[in-house]
């Protein structure tokens, strides 16, 4: 089955991730795209995965990653982030998906989480649900990532392909 990952990553934290989620998804076909190169599907894919970097307490905005350049000017470039991307993303019916974000180790009422907003839009655009949104989890803004975490994606990854198969 062909599935599309797309990923915002400022500081290269969630693209490991999703690497790792990537990983646990094979032996699906897996598209893995950057959001700033990806374009909504044009094909059916059989699923959607989309994760990014909580950015004050959600998706991140243009202010956001401005402040996330200006902190860090290594940092990657990201003129337009998965909050834009699923903006643009052609309505469908019923087809799975899965969000997933990183945050800061801390507990979530004082993180936020981006997946939330992101699982609340997919929903809006027809898109259900495969399994519950994940939150990885790094140690400060820039990483790293905190102990454990890439494992757990890939658990997360393969999870999800096991839910997919058996749909
Ligand atoms: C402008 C900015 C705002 C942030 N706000 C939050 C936040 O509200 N909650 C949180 O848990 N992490 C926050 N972070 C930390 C990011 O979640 C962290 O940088 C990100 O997970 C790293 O992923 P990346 O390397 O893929 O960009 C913020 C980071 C930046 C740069």
């Amino acid at each position: 089955m062909r599935v599309l990952l797309v990923v915002e990553s400022h500081y290269g934290n969630t693209r490991k991730v999703a690497d790792a989620v990537a990983e646990g998804l094979l032996p699906h076909d897996v598209i893995l795209e950057d959001v700033w190169q990806a374009v909504p599907p044009t094909q059916v894919v059989d699923l959607l995965v989309v994760g990014g970097p909580t950015h004050a307490h959600g998706m991140s905005r243009a202010g956001t990653r401005r402040t996330a350049r200006e902190d860090h000017p290594d940092g990657q470039e990201v003129h337009a982030g998965i909050r834009e991307w699923l903006d643009r993303l052609p309505a469908v019916e019923r087809r799975p998906a899965a969000a997933f974000d990183t945050r800061i180790a801390r507990p979530r009422l004082l993180t936020g989480s981006a997946s939330h907003g992101m699982s609340r839009r997919l929903r809006q655009r027809g898109y259900r649900l495969l399994d519950a949104s994940e939150s990885f989890l790094v140690e400060a803004s820039e990483g790293p990532i905190a102990v454990g975490e890439l494992e757990r994606a890939r658990a997360w990854g393969s999870r999800l392909a096991g839910l997919l198969a058996g749909r």
